[in-house]
């Protein structure tokens, strides 16, 4: 396929989604690219398909002693730089190519086969450096292409359908949209109704939310977005990444962060605020992928300029 937003920064996985010397299978733009990290927290990435007869290398599995990937078919085995290892020699021509990553504290950002045509936006590291980390949370690929699932995110409106059970908002309103290239934000406040006693059982995290919602979100496309909130028990941070797997298909996942006092609040609320984002994502899924093919809309929401703002990046890119 031809990479959509070529020479975008991506940010392919965070660090606690590859586990330790285990194979992860990356896909971005249609190629499929296998990573892994060893116990010294060095990630290799590798193109998956393997050089000799083309078996998926993420198939396979990884020698902690050697640090390399072994092919799940013939079993040659290939160093992060792509070198075939061999006992007796040494092999200094990589063979497997290797895929450029960039990891910037727990984040692994990769350009894929594309040159840079922006830098890596450092908002995740600062994030990172001032909240605690709670979590991954809304993981999946998306059977959306890359800007329907963009666009939902930048859409102020959706709530009051893709998620009226549950945020029961009843009232939104947008007090600000500032841009300024790549860059763009939305302030909006949100007023909402009680949620029933079985709602709140389900998603206790619910019980946290104020009756009206303030929050900003800050996008840095097409890499990720940051919606900021203030809950009943601290600040929250959630930064939703996404990146173009195939033409129709985009992985989406986000990353929590939360300054909750006491620590208590943070390990009784962990689980049901992840839960309630994979809820969130869930909801968001089931309206990109079952809507009909787009046309040109004949009625228009307010604050639909700031998807309109976001379509005119994506076309200009
Ligand atoms: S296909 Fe990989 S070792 Fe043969
Ligand atoms: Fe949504």
């Amino acid at each position: 396929m031809n990479p959509i937003l070529p020479g975008a920064p991506w940010l392919i996985a965070h660090r606690s989604m590859l586990g330790i010397n285990r194979p992860y299978k990356v896909t971005l733009n249609g190629q499929d690219y296998v990573l892994w990290q060893n116990d010294r927290g060095e990630i290799f990435a590798l193109n998956n398909v393997c050089p000799h007869m083309q078996a998926p290398l993420s198939d396979g599995w990884i020698c902690q002693k050697r640090g390399t990937i072994t092919c799940p078919f013939h079993a040659l085995e290939f160093d992060g730089e792509g070198r075939l290892y061999q006992e007796s020699k040494q092999q200094t021509q990589p063979i497997a190519q290797p895929l450029k990553l960039i990891v910037k504290r727990d984040c692994i950002w990769s350009y894929g086969d594309c040159e840079s045509r922006m830098a890596i936006p450092e908002i995740v590291e600062q994030i990172a450096s001032e909240y605690d980390f709670v979590g991954i949370a809304g993981e999946k690929t998306i059977q959306g292409d890359f800007l329907s699932t963009w666009l939902i995110n930048s859409d102020f409106n959706h709530q009051n359908g893709t998620h009226r059970e549950l945020f029961q908002i009843v009232q939104n309103q947008m007090t600000e949209f500032a841009q300024n290239g790549f860059w763009y934000k939305v302030k909006q406040e949100s007023i909402r109704a009680d949620n029933s006693l079985g709602e709140l059982l389900l998603n206790p995290v619910l019980l946290t939310i104020p009756k009206v919602l303030k929050s900003t979100v800050e996008y840095f496309f097409p890499s990720v977005l940051v919606l900021y909130a203030e809950t009943g028990v601290g600040p929250f941070a959630q930064v939703v990444v996404q990146y173009p797997q195939q033409q129709n298909q985009t992985k989406i996942y986000e990353l929590i962060f939360a300054k909750l006092k006491p620590t208590w609040v943070k390990l009784l609320l962990r689980q049901s605020m992840l839960k309630a984002i994979d809820v969130i994502v869930e909801q968001d899924t089931t309206a990109i992928e079952t809507r009909y093919p787009r046309q040109p809309g004949k009625l228009k929401l307010p604050g639909e300029e700031v998807m309109s703002y976001a379509e005119k990046l994506y076309h200009e890119w």
